[in-house]
C-alpha cells in the first residue's frame, strides 16, 4: 500500500531521464523464491562500482491507453528479445505506477561490461529502469527531495526493481545491502533491500572484486528456472535456515573484522549455491573445469601465503575473487601470473565495492 502512487499533480507531455546503476555480488545467496518475487531466505551483497548499466528512458504521451508501449535498445540496437521480461515487469508494477500506459517509452541501455561476458545484467539493468520510472513519478508528483523523501523513493525503487529481478533490489544503494527479513537485522524486509545497519570494520571497506571471465557463453539455466527448482528440493528447508544462520554469524564478523571467518562463510555460500543446483531435479553443473582450477589455485595460494583472498560464484562459471584493499597489488599480481590463464581469452574485470546508483544529467533539457 505504501508504494502506490498517491497523486499526480502535474501533466507532463514528454521527457528524458537517465540513471546509472551497478551490479552487486551476493555474500549470502538468494536462491529460491515464493510468488511475487519474495525470497525464501535473506541475502546480503556488496554493491559493485565499475560494472554498471546506464539506462536512458524517454517518454511521450500516447493516444490509446489500452496497453504498454515501449521499445528497448541495447548499445543502440533494437532488442526484441528483451521485451517479454520488461513487459512482465511493467505488468507487475502497473498497480504502483498507474501512469505506465499513458506513455510510450524508449528504453536505451548499455553496460560498462561486455554483454556476452556471462555477467548477469539483470540486477543493474532492472534497477536502472526502476530508478528511471521512479524519477518520472517524482516529476509527475512534483516532489522536492528532502531526506525523508529520498529514503522513501530509494525504497520504492528497490521495491520495484525486485519485481523485475530479485537481486536488482540490492543495487540501488551501497555498500552492503540486505534483502529479506532477518530477525537480527532491524528494518530488513522481503520487499526491498536496505543498507546493512550495523558496524562494519575497516577491513571490509573498499573490498576488491576481480571477476574472472571463465565462460562468456549463455547460461544453460536461467536464474528464474533455477529458483523454481528449489520448490521441491530435498535440501531446501535446511538451506534456507543455513542462510539465516550465516547472516547472523556475519553480523559479528563485520563488527570484529575477522576476515578468516568471513572467508569461510563466503566460500561455503558459493559452493552451497552450486550444490543446490547439482542436487535439484533436473540437476545441472554451471561450474567449468577452469572454475575448479581457479578455486584450487586460490586455496593453494592462501595456504602458502598469509593472504585473505577468497572466491565467490554466481549462477555461472565465472569466479569473483574477493580481497581486502590492503592486498590489492599483491593479489592482482597473483591473478595475473596464476589465474588469468584460466580465463576465456585472458579476460577479467577489476571492480570494487561501490555506493549505489546515480542519476545522470541529460544535456539539452
Ligand atoms: C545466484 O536476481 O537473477 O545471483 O529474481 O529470477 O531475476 P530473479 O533472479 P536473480 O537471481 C540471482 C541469484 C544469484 C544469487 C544472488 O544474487 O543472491
Amino acid at each position: 500500500m505504501d508504494f502506490k502512487l498517491k497523486s499526480v499533480t502535474k501533466q507532463i507531455e514528454r521527457g528524458t531521464i537517465s540513471w546509472s546503476s551497478p551490479s552487486n555480488i551476493a555474500l549470502v545467496k538468494y536462491w529460491g523464491k515464493k510468488d511475487n518475487q519474495i525470497p525464501e531466505n535473506p541475502s546480503i551483497s556488496f554493491t559493485l562500482d565499475h560494472c554498471k548499466t546506464i539506462t536512458t528512458l524517454s517518454f511521450s504521451k500516447k493516444e490509446t491507453l489500452d496497453d504498454f508501449s515501449f521499445d528497448v535498445f541495447l548499445e543502440g540496437e533494437l532488442k526484441e528479445s528483451f521485451k517479454p521480461k520488461i513487459a512482465t515487469f511493467f505488468k507487475r508494477i502497473e498497480v504502483y505506477m498507474p501512469f505506465l500506459k499513458d506513455y510510450h517509452f524508449k528504453i536505451e541501455t548499455s553496460n560498462t561490461f561486455p554483454h556476452s561476458s556471462g555477467i548477469a545484467s539483470s540486477a543493474s539493468g532492472m534497477s536502472a529502469l526502476a530508478l528511471c520510472l521512479v524519477s518520472i513519478e517524482m516529476e509527475l508528483s512534483d516532489v522536492t527531495l528532502s531526506a525523508v523523501e529520498r529514503s522513501y523513493y530509494n525504497k520504492k525503487a528497490s521495491f520495484l526493481a525486485r519485481l523485475g529481478s530479485g537481486s536488482a533490489c540490492r543495487s540501488i544503494e551501497g555498500d552492503l545491502i540486505v534483502w529479506g527479513t532477518h530477525k537480527d537485522i532491524e528494518g530488513s524486509s522481503d520487499l526491498f533491500g536496505v543498507k546493512y545497519p550495523y558496524e562494519v570494520h575497516q577491513n571490509f571497506k573498499n573490498y576488491q572484486d576481480t571477476i574472472l571471465l571463465v565462460d562468456k557463453g549463455e547460461k544453460q539455466v536461467s536464474s528464474t528456472v533455477g529458483h523454481n527448482l528449489m520448490h521441491d528440493h530435498p535440501y531446501a528447508e535446511r538451506r534456507f535456515k543455513q542462510a539465516h544462520e550465516n547472516l547472523s554469524t556475519l553480523i559479528g564478523i563485520f563488527k570484529t573484522g575477522d576476515v578468516d571467518a568471513f572467508i569461510k562463510i563466503v566460500e561455503s555460500e558459493a559452493l552451497t549455491l552450486h550444490a543446490m543446483m547439482m542436487t535439484s531435479m533436473p540437476y545441472f553443473i554451471l561450474m567449468k573445469p577452469n572454475t575448479l582450477e581457479i578455486i584450487n589455485k586460490i586455496w593453494a595460494y592462501r595456504n602458502k601465503t598469509n593472504s585473505k583472498v577468497c572466491f565467490t560464484l554466481d549462477a555461472g562459471a565465472n569466479v569473483h575473487v574477493l580481497y581486502p584493499e590492503n592486498e590489492k597489488d599483491i593479489v592482482l599480481e597473483f591473478i595475473k601470473t596464476e589465474l588469468v590463464a584460466y580465463c576465456q581469452n585472458g579476460h577479467y574485470i577489476c571492480d570494487q565495492i561501490g555506493f549505489g546508483a546515480q542519476q545522470l544529467v541529460i544535456e539539452d533539457q
